[in-house]
């Protein structure tokens, strides 16, 4: 592993921010501000349940993750036409450029959108745009992943398997998201099989607030690649003997999980601990726009909470791009740059 020289406490923020880092999980849904909910309303002409934004924002208390989705569900809704989802890939790219994001491999729900009568062209294309455009205006590489959402049918999600095959030159994978207790990985054993036998990358949520049981159902019936969340693993030693052994990447979100109350204080996260025993965890924002913070917020917050180091700095960022779907050599200019970030600094 590199060693990284000694970095002072009171200079770790400075590096924390500079380091270039691989976001694989935010949901382009999650990075709907209050402010563009009420402006897409407005140039939509729809009527919002809130009277203002501090309003919304004020209602943004969440107790576990159904309490998060039905607002986030709720919020989604006012998106309805190419340049609505352009606007908002173009806006998360934007803030995420800020944040030495390099590599964005982003997650959309369109069941939420075409069960309300909006076409997967409309969808995919405005997003698509923008994740084009990421690499010309911001040297980002920026790619789709679509999630099926687990509190609904199989079937359903097969059907949008279908719809998304005209279209399947701009995504790279699939994932699996929403309410996850009730819902385990099995329920979508034969639509994953399908997706594998297209060639896709196959990613899933588990092990957020489900048991280790759904981590170990993810990777073997569905044969993801990644797992989203996986920081309740940390109950099952069998479980992270085989994280570790198979380098299965766990992309951990600090923020959303004291959100969603998955840990009661940042101090608790076990973070460090699923690090410390030599597992591929590194940090993303999930839905930064309701968990109160994008990439960089989620690294200060989670390093001022939890004491980690410069060495868990880098060993973060290098796992984000170790876990992301670019080729070998890809990677390896983005460690090469990583690596000249940490000898410079
Ligand atoms: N978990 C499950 N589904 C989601 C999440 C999450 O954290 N964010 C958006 N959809
Ligand atoms: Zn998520």
């Amino acid at each position: 592993m590199h060693q990284v020289k000694n970095i002072p406490t009171d200079r770790l923020p400075d590096l924390l921010r500079a380091m270039p880092k691989a976001e694989l999980h935010i949901h382009i849904e999650g990075s709907l501000e209050p402010e563009m909910i009420f402006s897409l309303a407005k140039r939509n002409a729809l009527t919002l349940p809130y009277a203002s934004v501090d309003e919304l924002r004020r209602a943004y208390a969440f107790t576990n993750l159904q309490s998060f989705l039905d607002i986030y569900y709720a919020g989604a809704s006012v998106l309805l036409t190419e340049q609505d989802f352009y606007d908002l890939a173009s806006a998360y790219i934007a803030k995420t450029a800020i944040d030495n994001v390099a590599v964005c491999e982003i997650f959309f729900d369109p069941q939420t959108h075409t069960d309300r009568g909006v076409s997967m062209a409309t969808v995919i294309n405005g997003l698509h745009r923008a994740c084009v455009e990421a690499e010309i205006k911001h040297g980002i590489s920026a790619s789709l992943i679509m999630c099926f959402l687990r509190h609904l049918s199989e079937e359903a999600a097969f059907e949008t398997l279908e719809a998304a095959m005209p279209f399947r030159d701009k995504i790279i994978g699939i994932g699996l998201d929403s309410g996850e207790v009730g819902n385990p990985p099995e329920k979508f054993a034969k639509v994953f099989a399908k997706c594998r036998e297209l060639g896709l990358h196959l990613v899933a949520h588990a092990g957020e607030e489900g048991p280790p049981a759904y981590v170990w159902t993810a990777l073997d019936l569905l044969k993801v690649e990644r797992i989203d969340h996986g920081v309740q693993s940390s109950k099952d030693a069998l479980l992270m003997a085989r994280l570790k052994k198979d380098r299965i990447p766990l992309t951990v979100c600090p923020l959303s999980n004291l959100k969603l109350c998955v840990f009661k204080d940042l101090r608790d996260h076990n973070l460090p601990q699923l690090l410390d025993a030599g597992l591929c965890a590194m940090v993303n924002s999930d839905d930064p726009s309701y968990f109160g913070g994008y990439m960089n917020d989620n690294f200060l917050q989670t390093f001022a909470a939890t004491g980690m180091t410069a060495q868990h700095a880098y060993q973060l960022a290098h796992n984000s791009f170790e876990a992301s779907f670019l080729d070998a050599s890809a990677k390896r200019l983005h460690i090469d740059k990583l690596n000249a970030v940490f000898e410079t600094f």
